[in-house]
């Protein structure tokens, strides 16, 4: 079983490197970067149109986004089509040498469809619809919108899937899960859990818990979605739920891709995402060549330090990309901020060089375009006092439209002394770290935190942090991928488990990884169903302990935390532990009826190490601190870089940013060549140099 197990796994990462590998052939190694804008052809005096794509070819972008709005100018009837204003923009667009990334229309149905099929209108929970007049107002869960949309798809595809002015599809806009409380919905809820029962009703019977206050049904047929009660839902019931929207977002968008393949020659399929990992459906798609995310940095956001309103929260960037970029080997960005939004709680101004400090952000991640919504301002519509790269006026370029391209221009600086096949240093990869994500964990625990400071989020990042301020490479990775490029591989509350699971972090451990777990780790199935064991039996061979119950505490009593005469705060989550013998104390409670007991478990385990750290800190010290132990155990140097600075290698430079609102004096070894910026780096400054 174990070799079947380990020839699956060699044999993903076989098919992952091939995907990866095929994907970067779509974007020249040699051009390291690309950078595009939206533009709206509909939107605009079809004379300006020439004018305005001149323009975007002279500041420098290379590809221009067209149509993921525009299904009712592209089917102003049911089944007449008129590509012809698409036409005349993409032939435009050649004209200056601007390639075009073409999208699928289905975030905007338009009047004629939603008015003769109302049906496919999303039903909220308490019976009200969305309407025509907004956009995403549509059900993935609708079988007929799924039909008809694909429709225009296959037009699309016939049209332009062989046009090699179109280099790429996004599919739909910022697609998302969306609950849906129409009847069709629950026709194919019920549909998801036969085939995922077997048709079996025992099966879901068990699975749910039914037998909890006489839930139990008799039939597939007599479920329901979750819905609101006078106490309590069914736990497993929602996450069967969760599973199904998530189930429906990627393969809508799969069936879509699937009928642009039909036609489609060197052209790349992707679609936007919101990075909201805990959503579930990113990554799920099987018929993409790569992920895109969409980032906007200064909304309200205060980021840290006096500016920080202004340069935004200096993780939001590098998570993101440590989260696409694994999923098929490469990544980029379909929208950046260009300047201020008009929908934020508070729409700042950017601190003066933040747009570039966020594209040098999303480069340093290895990213391989970027792209920015939108190249001309809105003047009407529900967008006004969105920024672009041209103001209102349709001729100027915005302060944002200069970063954006001082950031081309940089990026062309590079390209003239990039030298292919450089390989990335090795005390760089020596501190490589993979963090095992299930956004599943996040759900199970979210249905019952059990305290309110409970905040899974913060909770990873207390991980994510430090490793950002070492200058790790960090990997944010799903089950299935092979763990061996990871000296250290950290499972953040993972309270789902199986025994494959445990059996696979055993043999990282054995074969001379450094896993680290986290408390609430292990302490339920896959169904979210706790074992018959004492709680977080089933890792107690791991860790070398065990738990003798967890405590959490009020704001206004925060416990404490002893490591190697250091003291830190607690309060989210304390898993009190016993140690085996053999097994290192790391930390040890000091606070309260416990104190002395152990928080912190480090278990030799074959080649490598079980570490698990039961006690989040409030400040992330005490996970900083434990991990840096971990890297000095087998000599893997790190940095220590302030909050806000972070820095990368890729393609043969060094990246360092500055989120911060001090200027940093960035430790570079002598006679380093920068090409870009200055060791001092300022507030929203980068460095960039060559290694
Ligand atoms: C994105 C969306 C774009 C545009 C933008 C405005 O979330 O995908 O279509 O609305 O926000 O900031």
């Amino acid at each position: 079983m174990r070799n079947k197990l380990l020839m699956i796994g060699m044999l993903m990462s076989a098919c992952l490197n091939l995907f990866g590998q095929q994907t970067k052939s779509f974007f020249p190694e040699k051009n390291l970067t690309t950078v595009g804008a939206y533009y709206y052809p509909e939107h605009w005096d079809e004379s300006q149109w020439e004018r305005d794509l001149k323009k975007m070819a002279e500041l420098g972008f290379e590809f221009t986004h067209f149509g993921e709005f525009a299904w009712a100018q592209l089917e102003p009837e049911e089944g007449k089509y008129d590509f012809s204003w698409l036409d005349k923009a993409i032939e435009l667009s050649a004209k200056y040498n601007l390639k075009v990334v073409l999208c699928t229309t289905t975030a905007t149905p338009p009047v004629w469809l939603t008015r003769s099929h109302p049906e496919i209108l999303l039903k909220n929970e308490n019976g009200t619809y969305y309407d025509h007049g907004a956009r995403q107002h549509a059900s993935f869960t609708n079988t007929f919108y799924r039909e008809y949309s694909l429709k225009i798809i296959h037009e699309l595809g016939k049209r332009y899937g062989n046009d090699p002015r179109v280099i790429g599809w996004q599919l739909d806009n910022e697609p998302g899960v969306r609950q849906d409380f129409n009847d069709e919905a629950l026709k194919r809820f019920r549909l998801f859990l036969r085939n995922k029962y077997d048709n079996d009703i025992n099966k879901l019977n068990k699975a749910w818990g039914t037998a909890f206050w006489s839930q139990i049904y008799p039939d597939f047929e007599m479920i329901n979605f979750p819905r609101p009660s006078h106490w309590g839902q069914n736990p497993h019931q929602l996450l069967d739920w969760r599973r199904f929207y998530a189930h429906e977002a990627a393969t809508f968008l799969d069936e879509q891709a699937l009928v642009l393949k039909k036609y489609c020659k060197n052209q790349w399929i992707t679609s936007n995402y919101i990075p909201n990992y805990e959503e579930g459906h990113i990554g799920k798609s099987k018929e993409f060549d790569f992920y895109t995310y969409t980032r906007y940095m200064v909304y309200g956001d205060p980021g840290i330090g006096k500016f920080g309103f202004r340069i935004g929260d200096p993780m939001r960037i590098p998570f993101a990309n440590d989260f696409f970029r694994p999923v098929s080997g490469m990544y980029g960005v379909m929208e950046l901020q260009p300047g201020q939004v008009n929908w934020g709680t508070l729409n700042s101004q950017p601190y003066p060089g933040a747009i570039r400090l966020w594209l040098w952000s999303v480069f340093a991640g290895g990213s391989d375009l970027t792209c920015t919504y939108r190249f001309r301002q809105p003047l009407y519509g529900d967008e006004q006092f969105h920024q672009a790269i041209i103001g209102p006026d349709g001729v100027t370029t915005s302060r944002g439209g200069l970063e954006f391209v001082q950031f081309i221009n940089e990026i062309d600086k590079l390209r003239k002394t990039y030298k292919p096949g450089k390989a990335l240093p090795r005390d760089y990869l020596k501190r490589k770290t993979g963090i095992l994500y299930n956004h599943e964990n996040a759900w199970s625990i979210s249905k019952r935190p059990l305290t309110y400071k409970w905040n899974f989020e913060n909770h990873v990042q207390k991980y994510y942090k430090p490793l950002k301020s070492f200058g790790a490479p960090v990997d944010i990775i799903y089950e299935g991928k092979s763990w061996k490029e990871y000296p250290v591989l950290i499972a953040p509350a993972y309270e789902m488990v199986d025994d494959s699971l445990i059996t696979e972090w055993k043999n990282y451990a054995e074969q001379g990884g450094h896993l680290i777990l986290t408390c609430r780790t292990g302490i339920k199935d896959r169904m979210s169903q706790l074992f018959e064991l004492p709680l977080g039996g089933k890792i107690y061979p791991l860790i070398g302990g065990t738990t003798d119950f967890y405590d959490l505490l009020p704001d206004n009593h925060p416990g404490t935390v002893k490591m190697d005469g250091k003291i830190y705060k607690w309060s989210v989550w304390g898993d009190i532990l016993t140690p085996y013998k053999g097994t290192e104390v790391w930390a040890n409670y000091d606070s309260d009826y416990y104190a002395g007991k152990p928080a912190v478990l480090h278990n030799k385990v074959g080649k490598g190490s079980i570490t698990y750290i039961g006690v989040e800190s409030e400040n992330g010290e005490l996970e900083k601190d434990v991990l840096k132990r971990i890297y000095s155990l087998y000599k893997a140097s790190v940095m220590n870089l302030p909050e806000g600075v972070w820095m990368e290698y890729r393609d043969g430079f060094g990246i360092a940013v500055n989120y911060s609102s001090d200027t940093f004096s960035f430790p570079l070894p002598a006679n380093t060549d920068i090409i870009i910026g200055e060791q001092d780096i300022k507030p929203a400054g980068v460095l960039v140099w060559k290694y």
